[in-house]
């Protein structure tokens, strides 16, 4: 038997026939997801009340003797919108299905089935059941949240303010918005936090990478099927825009979308309507439209790959999110923010990164933008032992970057110089600048300099002896050679 990873989804498979249930079991298993098993509808009520998480997904016969799959629907549907049922029928109870479809079920396939069709339908019911669930935190967030301004669900750099100001002014409108930024920099976090100021944040909001499948399967990720519309289409399916009835849709990495699709997708945006693969019926969809990319649209007009009329459409609003690097204000807050969620996460005390790992943070360059410092902050407090992180729980590329060395004016003069005297005035000069900035706490002012608050009160008072040495030996030179400070 595979073991699943610990947060492998648990399906629950409800089913009176014991080689069924065996044979699901065992399909399931082998996508890495784990299985829990019910002979009849009570104990799968039972399952699902008792079980916290919420089951993600819940495959049941329709027909069992004592309690139907409709009862197990129903009592999913009451537990968690994360629950996801399918429905398996004979094909003699099709009307059945069509009523646990119009109860609320995801999805429903008929007997007999191959475990393939079954994965298909049972991986697309799980990634809905994530997006409701992801939907859900994001939602909780802003609740926390509401109190503070849209700018600080971006950050706090100036140039950030003008991006929120945006996305708030868009919200309220149900025009496209064009989406650009390089990788990681935050397009799908802008997009969502749109959909949640818009009036449209109690319906979905669902995300299609355009360059993540291939063109036939695109189009019907998009606008839906009908059944045996293809070859694998044992089921109908809705579609991307008809499942964000009333939402929004985001189409991620808008660059990729076939010449073929740019066409259709033209269509939908001037007529609001959508024709499902191999249907011959139009069908009204009402969904808010963004586009993400972070390939050079306009690039792609200008040779052809991507169709300009399609361009001007999507591009009424645009929002271009700067890279990390240009935003460096909100690198410190970012930083604080994640360790402290995932300190959470991984069920650890409160966690503090050091002014040193601070800084390095902030001379870093991100070539990854937002996601990479993410990473960095959840392999940190993954790595943390202690209560704060140091520059040893950060990559090289990272902590290699400190120290960094402030400029000094270091050239040597023609006739050289007394090397102790020229690294006690820079030591001086960086100490009273340091105390300066923080207001003559020396303990900060330690943290700034790196070095510990032992060795910064050992320094002061050294330069302070040498100064009294100095102002006790005669005024006559208007310059004092200073004594070779003695080890420390
Ligand atoms: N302002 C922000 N505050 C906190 N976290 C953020 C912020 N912006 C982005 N993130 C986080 O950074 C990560 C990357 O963001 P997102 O997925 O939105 O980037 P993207 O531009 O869509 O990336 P890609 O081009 O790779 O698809 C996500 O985990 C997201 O939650
Ligand atoms: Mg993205």
């Amino acid at each position: 038997m595979t073991e699943e990873a610990a947060d492998a989804p648990v399906v629950l498979v409800v089913d009176d026939e014991p080689g069924l249930r065996e044979v699901l079991q065992i399909t399931f298993r082998r996508q890495g997801w784990a299985v829990e098993c019910a002979p009849a509808a009570a104990p799968a009520i039972e399952a699902l009340k008792s079980r916290d998480p919420p089951f993600p997904l819940v495959v049941t016969d329709l027909v069992m003797p004592g309690g139907s799959g409709m009862d197990v629907l129903k009592a999913a549907r009451a537990r968690s919108d994360q629950t996801q049922v399918i429905v398996m029928t004979a094909f003699s109870t099709v009307e059945s299905a069509i009523e646990a479809m119009r109860q609320g079920a995801y999805d429903f396939i008929t007997k007999p089935f191959s475990p393939a069709e079954l994965v298909v339908v049972a991986s697309k019911a799980l990634e809905k059941s994530s997006i409701v669930a992801e939907n859900k935190l994001l939602k909780a967030r802003l609740g926390t949240m509401r109190p503070q301004r849209t700018a600080d669900l971006f950050g706090q750099d100036p140039v950030m303010h003008r991006i929120a100001t945006l996305v708030e002014k868009a919200a309220t409108t149900r025009t496209t918005v064009l989406i650009t930024g390089d990788s990681g920099s935050g397009k799908e976090h802008a997009a969502r936090i749109l959909h949640e100021l818009s009036n449209r944040a109690s319906a979905p909001f669902c995300v299609i990478n355009c360059g993540a499948l291939p063109e036939a399967l695109m189009e019907s990720e998009l606008f839906g099927h009908e059944k045996g519309a293809f070859t694998g289409a044992v089921t109908a399916a809705l579609g991307m825009f008809r499942q964000a009835q009333g939402g929004t849709v985001l189409l991620d990495e808008v660059g990729e979308l076939p010449l073929a699709l740019q066409v259709k997708l033209l269509r939908v945006l001037q007529e609001r309507k959508v024709r499902p693969v191999g249907s011959s019926v139009e069908v009204d969809v009402d969904v808010r439209l963004l586009a993400a990319t972070n390939r050079d649209v306009e690039d792609d007009v200008e040779t052809g790959r991507f169709r300009k009329d399609l361009y001007y459409r999507l591009n009424v609003i645009r929002i271009e999110l700067p890279p990390l690097r240009e935003r460096r204000g909100d690198i410190r807050g970012l930083a604080q923010e994640m360790i402290a969620r995932f300190a959470e996460e991984f069920d650890k005390s409160p966690l503090r990164l050091s002014a040193a790992v601070l800084r390095s943070l902030e001379a870093y360059d991100y070539p990854g933008n937002i996601r990479e410092l993410e990473n960095m902050m959840e392999r940190a407090a993954a790595l943390a032992t202690g209560d704060e992180i140091g520059l040893e729980d950060l990559p090289d590329v990272v902590s290699g970057l400190t120290p960094s060395l402030p400029p000094v004016a270091a050239i040597l003069p023609d006739e050289g110089c007394d090397l102790d005297r020229v690294l006690a005035q820079t030591e001086r000069r960086l100490m009273s600048q340091a105390l300066e900035r923080t207001g003559g706490v020396r303990k900060a002012a330690a943290e700034l300099l790196g070095i510990t608050f032992r060795s910064l009160r050992y320094r002061l008072a050294k330069l302070d002896m040498e100064r009294s040495r100095r102002e006790e030996a005669s005024e006559e030179a208007s310059e004092v050679t200073a004594e070779p400070p003695t080890e420390e």
